[in-house]
Order: C-alpha cells, then structure tokens, then sequence
C-alpha cells in the first residue's frame, strides 16, 4: 500500500456511461434532448411541473434497466481496501443515479441529489422511492397532492454538503475526478481547491475537462477500463 490511504474521488455522468446512462454534454447527450432551463431550474419546474415530472420519472425508470460497470465495481474494492488499511475513501458523485451503491461502495455524497429521492414540499419531507411522480401523486407522509418533486438540485440551488465535501479534501491525500467535464461548479473548482491545499490531482475522463490544466496528471479513456487500473496501481503501490 502506497503513503495514500485518505482518497476523494469526483464523479460525473461518465463514470455511468458505459452502463448506458446518457451523459448530459457529449454528442447525444440530455442537453441535446432537453433544455436545462425547461427541467434543471426551479423556474422550469414552477412553470411546466408535469414536463419536470416526466423527465425525471424516465430517468428514474431507467434505473431498473442499468447494471453498475467495472470503474463503480473498482471504486468499491478501493474503499473496502482502504478502509481495513485505516484509510478512506469519499466518493464525490453529482450523478443522480445509485449505481455507486449498487457497485458496492458505501461512502457516498450526493451533492446533487438522487433519483431515488422525492421531496414533498408541503411538509419539507424527503424519502425514498423508485416510483414514478404526477400532480395527482400524494407525499406518503402528510398526504398533501401533487406537491412531491424529485429531490434533485437544479441549477440556481445549492449543492448538497458542500462543507462536508470541503473537509474531505482538506483531509485528502489525493484528489482524483473521473468521468466529468468540469462544466459545472462548485464541483468543477474542486480541484483548485485541491491544488491550493497542495494535494495530489489526477483525472481520467474521455476527453481533457474543462479544467484539464488544473490537473498533476490526466489519463484520457473510459472509465470502466482505466479506474481498475488505477485502483490496482494504487492498491498494489
Ligand atoms: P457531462 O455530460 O457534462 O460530462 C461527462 C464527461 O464524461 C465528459 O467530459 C465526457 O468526456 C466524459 N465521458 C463520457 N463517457 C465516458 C466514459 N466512458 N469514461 C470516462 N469518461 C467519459 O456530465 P457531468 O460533468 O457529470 O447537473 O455534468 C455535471 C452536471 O451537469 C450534472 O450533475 C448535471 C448536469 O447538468 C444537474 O443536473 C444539476
């Protein structure tokens, strides 16, 4: 085992590509389909609910059709290890999906909410659920109609745990993002961030982020062949 044992792993739609999960700006990717401001706002949301619904039942349903891919497999096998070394790994997802969870992993943030999570705002509730959500859905807790939306952050809302996020890679040893485009903040900034604690960087993407430069090192492939590799040089260093 290598002097790293406190890893902090962001991921983005690519990790879940090879899976069969749509990215959002590669050539067919969502954004093409689906304008962000019709169903990633809160404004879009107020304005065409039943659309926002749809979308993201569709997503939701796909879930049910997609299996984790080596890179989620290799993520879990790399916490396992570490954690009986007395290391950590965190791993940093905006994606929605749970194929981390199903993949294995335990240490999983949010940051941009889950699929799999509805939030009811006539009670300020969130619980799970793999259902599907209309106008005429009632929230299982305080019954209130149509008033569930899918606890998911929308662009202009603020990212889940941000300070939980910044004290892991305050306390990391290494910063590593796979399969994002870096389009995005805060996730997109955290690797300078990373880089002003002096923290070891490294990216494997399909393609240089946005954010390419801000790297010690980038690895370009897909995920599902290049993080065992990864996870194996780190495990066997
Ligand atoms: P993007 O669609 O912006 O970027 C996906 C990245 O994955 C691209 O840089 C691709 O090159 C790379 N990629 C594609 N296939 C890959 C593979 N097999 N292996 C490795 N890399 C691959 O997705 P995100 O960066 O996740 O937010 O997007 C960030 C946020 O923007 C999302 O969480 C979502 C979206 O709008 C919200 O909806 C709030």
């Amino acid at each position: 085992m290598s002097k790293i044992k406190n890893i902090v792993v962001l991921t983005g739609a690519g990790i879940s590509a090879e899976s069969g999960i749509r990215t959002f700006r590669d050539t067919g990717g969502l954004w093409e389909d689906h304008s962000i401001d019709e169903v990633a706002t809160p404004e879009g949301y107020a304005a065409n609910p039943e659309l926002v619904l749809s979308f993201y039942n569709a997503r939701r349903a796909q879930l049910s059709t997609v299996e984790p891919n080596p890179a989620h497999e290799a993520l879990a096998r790399l916490e396992q290890r570490l954690l009986e070394k007395g290391g950590l790994l965190t791993i940093v997802t905006q994606n929605v999906d749970d194929l981390h969870e199903r993949g294995g992993a335990k240490n999983i943030i949010h940051m941009h909410g889950e699929l799999l999570s509805q939030w009811c705002r006539a009670c300020d509730t969130k619980f799970k659920s793999a259902e599907a959500f209309t106008l005429e859905s009632h929230c299982p807790k305080c019954d209130a109609k149509g008033k569930v939306r899918p606890d998911i952050v929308w662009f202009g809302e603020m990212p889940y745990f941000m300070d939980t996020i910044e004290a892991h890679i305050l306390n990391c040893d290494l910063f590593v993002s796979i399969g994002t485009s870096g389009a995005v903040y805060p996730a997109a900034g955290y690797v300078q961030m990373a880089r002003g604690l002096n923290k070891q960087t490294l990216e494997i993407n399909l393609d240089p982020s946005e954010g390419s430069y801000f790297f010690h090192e980038t690895r370009l492939g897909k995920a599902g062949e290049l993080v065992p590799v990864w996870v194996d040089e780190i495990l066997n260093a």
